[in-house]
């Protein structure tokens, strides 16, 4: 099985968790695109979803799965999202498709996390991944600055804007024992809008797309 295979059969899997009188939370990325498939196909109607960027917005629509706004909407029974890594802490790093701060909020407004991910995603520790920010333009040079102190070697992503009007810096080579603490310090540096680490809301549930079948890991 490849990676694709594995992305396709855990994003199937997911679609079990889900009732016909649910509103989910809908991630961004190659394996929520399986999922999104997924439940299009198999005319499966929900009661409605909130998506996390335009993309997402994109295949809902072509899946006639019905989009709803997080401000119209009480409760988020579920929120389905892939991950760039995560750790068996269900921590996690996000934010490769710079959708990420929307994918924040909707994860904390929903009562359960399903992260689906394949096998090659779960790492000791986050960080061999690239940690991204969203951060409004005119910080750049000061939050830059504020990121030497935390270590690791800054980048600015190129050729992004995000949905907000904003740019991504992503950082290389932080190994990132204390991901609870990282989260909270990055995210108080002024000019941040979002930082991709999901400490403060972890997964509650990992579905992970292994060569064997789908492994679920709950927590305890
Ligand atoms: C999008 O901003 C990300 O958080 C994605 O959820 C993450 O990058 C996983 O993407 P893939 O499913 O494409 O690997």
């Amino acid at each position: 099985m490849n990676v694709n295979q594995l992305k396709k059969s855990v994003a199937l899997s997911a679609i079990n968790y889900i009732s016909f009188s649910d509103v989910i939370g809908i991630g961004t990325g190659s394996t929520i695109k399986f999922f999104i498939e997924g439940l299009g196909k198999k005319n499966f109607f929900i009661k409605g979803a909130v998506s996390s960027s335009s993309s997402t917005s994109l295949l809902l629509k072509k899946y006639k799965i019905k989009e709803l706004y997080l401000n119209d909407v009480k409760f988020l029974s579920f929120y389905i999202d892939g991950a760039d890594e995560i750790n068996m802490f269900f921590e996690m790093i996000k934010g490769g498709g710079a959708a990420l701060t929307k994918e924040k909020i909707i994860a904390k407004k929903s009562k359960k996390f399903i992260c689906i991910v394949d096998e090659f995603k779960i790492v000791n520790t986050l960080g061999f991944f690239p940690l991204p920010l969203e951060i409004i333009p005119m910080s750049y040079k000061f939050v830059k600055c504020e990121l030497k102190k935390i270590g690791g070697n800054v980048k600015l992503r190129k050729n992004i804007i995000t949905e907000h009007g904003n740019i991504i810096l992503d950082i290389f080579n932080l190994y990132i024992y204390d991901p609870y603490y990282i989260e909270n310090k990055i995210n108080s540096i002024p000019g941040v809008v979002t930082v991709g680490l999901f400490s403060l809301r972890k997964a509650d549930l990992i579905l992970i797309g292994t060569k064997n079948g789908v492994k679920i890991i709950k927590k305890i």
